[in-house]
């Protein structure tokens, strides 16, 4: 028997510490929480993605009464800079949440079903995805990319 261990490493900034590139950014995650439709949940998410010519493209999770029809700021977020722009890597994609009148103190870390979604995007162009998770009290940057947070990836490899 052996054990195997996975390590996931990640830098905590306060919001001061942040390079401009990413500060903006952030503040585009920030922003994009108030288009959020969260009547369910009340738990409003934004999500922005950096494009590799600089486009900044940005979402929020869109719920429905058929709860699983509703998606989260993350995917709303790939799908449509994916879908507008094909062409152009997602370089980094930052996170934050809107809830109680106030962002969360913690960054949220992205859903599983948001990791594989992330972990697709970055096979299809070839770069690993710097991921800003936002919070109050720090922000959360994981420049390996997803997979630093998702171990043992289910990915297209097995399917040939
Ligand atoms: N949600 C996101 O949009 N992203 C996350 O990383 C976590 C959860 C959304 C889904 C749902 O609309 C609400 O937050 C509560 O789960």
């Amino acid at each position: 028997m052996k054990e195997l261990t996975h390590t996931c490493h990640y830098k905590l900034y306060a919001y001061d510490e942040l390079c401009e590139a990413d500060r903006k950014l952030v503040d585009a995650a920030k922003e994009s929480t108030q288009s959020s439709y969260a009547p369910y949940s009340q738990f409003q998410v934004g999500a922005a993605a950096l494009l590799s010519d600089g486009t900044i493209v940005s979402g929020s999770n869109q719920e429905n009464a058929a709860y699983p029809s509703g998606l989260c700021a993350e995917r709303t977020t790939l799908f449509f800079a994916n879908a507008a722009h094909p062409d152009k890597a997602v370089e980094a994609l930052a996170v934050a949440a809107y809830t109680n009148g106030k962002f969360t103190n913690v960054p949220v870390p992205p859903c599983g079903a948001c990791r594989q979604v992330m972990l697709e995007v970055e096979q299809r162009y070839h770069q690993p995805i710097r991921i800003l998770l936002y919070g109050t009290e720090g922000t959360y940057v994981v420049e390996g990319g997803i997979r630093e947070l998702l171990p043992l990836i289910f990915d297209a490899s097995f399917l040939k």
